[in-house]
């Protein structure tokens, strides 16, 4: 029902999902009549409740209160409905009727998909750029299950045009990958090189929860001339929380519908931790008990659901959805329960730190702390021993670092940091790169060759003495590349 209304309000100059909303009941006062209604009985803090509603969940009924308000049906107790709205909710008295619509299904029908692209929508792909409604809308099964024995295995590199990731994490087309980061670490900006530097067929953002005046930032300065190729979902704080995890379906929704005319998707999602929250809201606000830090066990059940849906096609000209997800983590916050369910779902993470950011060494990507799973599927041998060998001594020289900076570190007296004090300097500039240029992945690896190449000082200088040359790389200090 929901989604059919943007081509009704076709010749409404709207632009907002509030806004649509208002006009729709002047201008459609048949819209909602041949529908059975419930009414409400109890509401308390989000939820509202009703009774005589036989509905799915996730289905979207409408509330006939002083201006018509748009209900998620959350939860259900015999028949007894729990409903979440979606916009701020006005005049809810005992007895108010809500409409509940003939079909229920969550996200039926999208616009066409070249239609999206350089669009920027809300929750319910309402647009919100002010470039006008979509023409016309079709069907879509969203999360049509792929038999996990069937999808396309993941073989094939995806150039991401980021020489850190690509060089040292390197990604897979389907790979679904953690953004681990504090606030102001450089998540954006990280977000934004990924969208405009990577080889992919179109890009989709869902920005779910984070503050409104960065959606428009976030456009504006990080994905810039990538929005041409882009569908933007946007869902900020002030959003409902039911909302707000509408957005992260529809985002993922959109990328699937992409993928299934064989197109490779790069799926970016800001932030996951946001979603798990928004979860938190609605089943904190149905009655679940709170586990740690108060998530309830549905907002760490939602985060697989979600991210088992990007991923390879099911079959090798099904297209891909290789997709980023932001996990808020403040400084070695690696207890935060969703930081802990992310690393266990997804195939790998990039952390961000904030040393690094202080140091001016961007992008801040620890290498020591990050990992890609499928790494050594896709790479050559020499790629792999010349990763190795940088997390080795990038995290030796981290380890060693206070000494050496208070000079109680003795030249010579350990070969391996000896080497990473003397490449330290060409591994900062390797990880450096300018948000404005990509770096493609075959030049990636050269640059990643070139670090070991650095000259040796001639005998008698103090750095070499005592370096063993050939450093065992299968002896791993550090945390090895699993498969
Ligand atoms: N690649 C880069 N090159 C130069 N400066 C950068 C780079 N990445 C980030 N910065 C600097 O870090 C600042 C914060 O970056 P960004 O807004 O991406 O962080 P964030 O993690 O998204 O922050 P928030 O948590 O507030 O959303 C930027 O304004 C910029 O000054
Ligand atoms: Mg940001």
């Amino acid at each position: 029902m929901i989604s059919r209304l943007p081509t009704m309000s076709q010749s409404y100059q709207v632009i907002s999902l509030r806004e649509l909303y208002d006009h729709v009941v002047d201008k459609e006062p048949n819209l909602f009549q041949s529908q059975p209604y419930a009414q409400v009985v109890r509401s308390v803090g989000l939820l509202v409740e009703a009774q005589g509603i036989r509905v799915g969940l996730g289905s979207i009924c409408w509330l006939v209160a002083d201006r018509p308000v748009p209900l998620e049906v959350v939860g259900f107790d015999g028949d007894r409905c729990f409903l979440m709205p979606l916009v701020g909710a006005q005049g809810i008295r005992p007895g108010t009727l809500i409409r509940v619509p003939t079909r229920t299904s969550d996200v039926s029908e999208l616009p066409e998909t070249d239609a999206m692209l350089g669009r920027v929508v809300d929750g319910m792909c309402h647009p919100i750029d002010g470039l006008g409604d979509f023409s016309a809308v079709h069907p879509v099964i969203a999360n049509k299950p792929i038999n996990p024995l069937m999808r396309h295995p993941i073989d094939q590199e995806i150039d991401l045009g980021v020489r850190a990731i690509n060089a040292l994490l390197t990604v897979g087309r389907g790979q679904r990958v953690g953004l681990f980061a504090g606030s102001g670490v450089g998540k954006s900006v990280l977000l934004g090189m990924l969208a405009r530097f990577v080889q992919a067929d179109v890009v989709v953002v869902g920005l779910i929860g984070e503050r409104g005046r960065e959606v428009q930032e976030f456009i504006r300065e990080n994905l810039g001339e990538g929005l041409a190729r882009s569908v933007v979902v946007a869902c900020p704080a002030d959003d409902s929380a039911a909302l707000r995890l509408r957005g992260a379906r529809l985002a993922t929704t959109i990328a699937e519908s992409f993928r299934e005319e064989g197109r490779n998707v790069l799926l970016l999602m800001d932030s996951l931790t946001r979603v798990a929250q928004a979860q938190r809201e609605i089943g904190l606000a149905m009655g679940e008990p709170p586990s740690t830090r108060g998530y309830t066990p549905s907002s760490f059940a939602a985060l697989p659901k979600l991210v088992e849906r990007a991923g390879t096609g099911a079959s090798a000209n099904a297209g891909s959805i290789t997709a980023f997800y932001t996990v808020l983590m403040e400084e070695d916050d690696f207890q935060d329960p969703v930081v802990d369910a992310a690393r266990a779902i997804l195939d790998g993470h990039v952390v961000l730190a904030r040393e690094l950011a202080e140091q001016g060494i961007y992008p801040a990507i620890d290498v020591g702390g990050s990992i890609s799973r499928l790494m050594t599927k896709l790479i050559s041998e020499e790629q792999r021993v010349d990763a190795v060998r940088f997390r080795q001594l990038w995290q030796c020289y981290q380890e060693q670092r206070d000494l050496i900076a208070i000079g109680a570190y003795q030249q010579g007296s350990d070969a391996l940091t000896d080497e990473a004090i003397r490449l330290y300097p060409a591994m900062c500039e390797f990880l450096q790169q300018s948000e404005h240029a990509p770096i493609p992945s075959g030049e990636s690896r050269y640059d990643l060759e070139q670090v070991f190449k650095v000259a040796e000082p001639s005998q008698g200088e103090l750095s070499v003495e005592g370096i063993n040359p050939g450093i065992n790389i299968n002896h791993q200090t550090v945390q090895p590349v699993r498969q």
